[in-house]
């Protein structure tokens, strides 16, 4: 039996703990800081995640025997390192990778190297900062519009920009290194190749030496029907994805998952976790568009409820890598998940509305976002409110019960697209 903390607050850790809280494996469980939805599932704990020491304090005071880490920042600011080097967590088990494999999401030029080191397919690209501005101007003339300019940093997912013309990229290039558009996250600019093909979201959990794939999915970031509008954290997901079959995925494993797991281990880079690989299909090839070492918001509502396995077993197993004694199974069934968000996200929007109608929204599951508050009565607390997930053997009757339930619930303001799963 284990106590276990999840740190984050958003859907995906409503999703985690909800999984989490059903294994016979898990005697209590803590989120920090939680939602109103963590509350339903666990207990809520007012600390923040990247206060290494005040989750440190929290673990020994309450016994705590394993930690998993829901967003990329903290494993980013190094909590893995941290949870290593102190004498009194030695016994703690964490799930998320030390600072060096976080790499992967922390800095866009050190996965493309990365990634061109171990031969595996991404854009191709070049890295500039500063000093090298005309070389850059120079590489992007010799590629073809659109042109790809990503902030080298973490900055909130906002990081990369599309130029449709030679003008705007030179402009947004000169904006990004020289007046620091996104700060030090944009220092280095990655520019690379446009890729044109379609997107999906692929899951691993490794130990490091070993990996179990988890179910993919496709993710819908753009804010507007028929893939319009500013790019946001994402507006829904189906999983499986109907163009990912097996001849698609066992390249994505030998090309792409492989590579990846056998380069961490050949430079010597720990890793114990979630990768999470953007992918883009292009002609029937994956191509990486980006790494990231956490799973996906809202892609983990769509694929934790269709993983029939004991989740806690396999964390645990990836925290002491004996992955390979473990096997996934997976629910053939469609799962589809819509989230409602405040009306003018992910721009400006007013929160503190309540929240109706989850009491007669049956036969979906309700993972809650930025809600706060108590039970089944909460306000609206976020930009994302509430991500609605169902699954059955057809994609149709999936989504047609995630877009009933879409219209049960209700708050002021409140927005959804309506066009999730309609192109596959
Ligand atoms: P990222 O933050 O790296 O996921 O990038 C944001 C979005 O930009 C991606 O989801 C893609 O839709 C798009 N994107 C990034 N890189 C490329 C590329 N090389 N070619 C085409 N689209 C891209
Ligand atoms: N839904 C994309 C992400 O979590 O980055």
């Amino acid at each position: 039996m284990m106590q276990i903390l999840i740190l984050g607050s958003g859907g995906r850790e409503h999703a985690l703990a909800w999984k989490i809280s059903q294994s016979p494996r898990c005697s209590r469980l803590f989120i920090a800081p939680g939602n109103a939805g963590t509350s339903l599932v666990g207990e809520n704990v007012d600390l923040s995640p990247g206060n290494f020491e005040a989750v440190e304090q929290f673990v020994l005071k309450h016994r705590v025997d394993m930690v998993v880490v829901g967003p990329e920042d903290p494993l980013v600011q190094g909590i893995g390192d941290y949870f290593a080097e102190r004498p009194a967590l030695q016994d703690v088990l964490l799930v998320g990778p030390r600072k060096a494999g976080a790499m992967l999401e922390g800095s866009k030029a050190f996965a493309k190297e990365f990634m061109r080191r171990h031969e595996i397919p991404t854009a191709a690209y070049r890295s500039f900062t500063r000093e090298t501005v005309e070389q850059g101007k120079a590489f992007l003339t010799s590629l073809a519009a659109p042109y790809v300019l990503k902030a080298d940093g973490l900055a909130a997912g906002k990081g990369v920009i599309i130029c449709l013309s030679l003008e705007e990229a030179f402009a947004t290039l000169e904006d990004m290194l020289l007046q620091d558009r996104f700060g030090q996250a944009s220092a280095t600019v990655v520019v690379e190749e446009f890729l044109h093909g379609i997107e999906l979201s692929v899951f691993a959990i490794t130990d490091g030496v070993s990996y179990r794939m988890l179910p993919s999915a496709k993710d819908y970031k753009r804010v507007g029907e028929k893939d319009t509008g500013p790019n946001t954290g994402g507006m829904g997901a189906v999983s499986p994805v109907p163009f990912a079959g097996k001849e698609f995925m066992d390249k994505v494993e030998k090309r792409i998952v492989n590579p990846t797991i056998e380069g961490l281990q050949m430079e010597g880079i720990p890793y114990c976790g979630f990768l999470f690989f953007g992918l883009m299909n292009v002609g029937g090839n994956p191509y990486v568009i980006e790494y990231n070492v956490r799973l996906g918001d809202p892609e983990t509502e769509a694929i934790i409820p269709r993983i029939q396995s004991d989740f806690v077993s396999l964390l645990e197993a990836a925290a002491k890598g004996t992955l390979h004694e473990q096997t996934v199974e997976v629910s053939s069934a469609f799962a589809t998940t819509v989230m409602l968000v405040s009306g003018g996200y992910p721009g400006e929007y007013e929160k503190g509305f309540m929240v109706t109608g989850l009491d007669k929204a049956e036969g979906s599951h309700l993972f809650f976002a930025g809600m706060k508050g108590d039970g089944m009565q909460p306000l609206t607390s976020g930009g994302r409110v509430l991500a609605i997930t169902s699954l059955a053997p057809t994609l149709e009757e999936a989504l047609r019960q995630t877009y009933h339930n879409a219209s049960v619930v209700d708050f002021r303001g409140k927005y959804y697209r309506r066009d999730i799963g309609k192109d596959l």
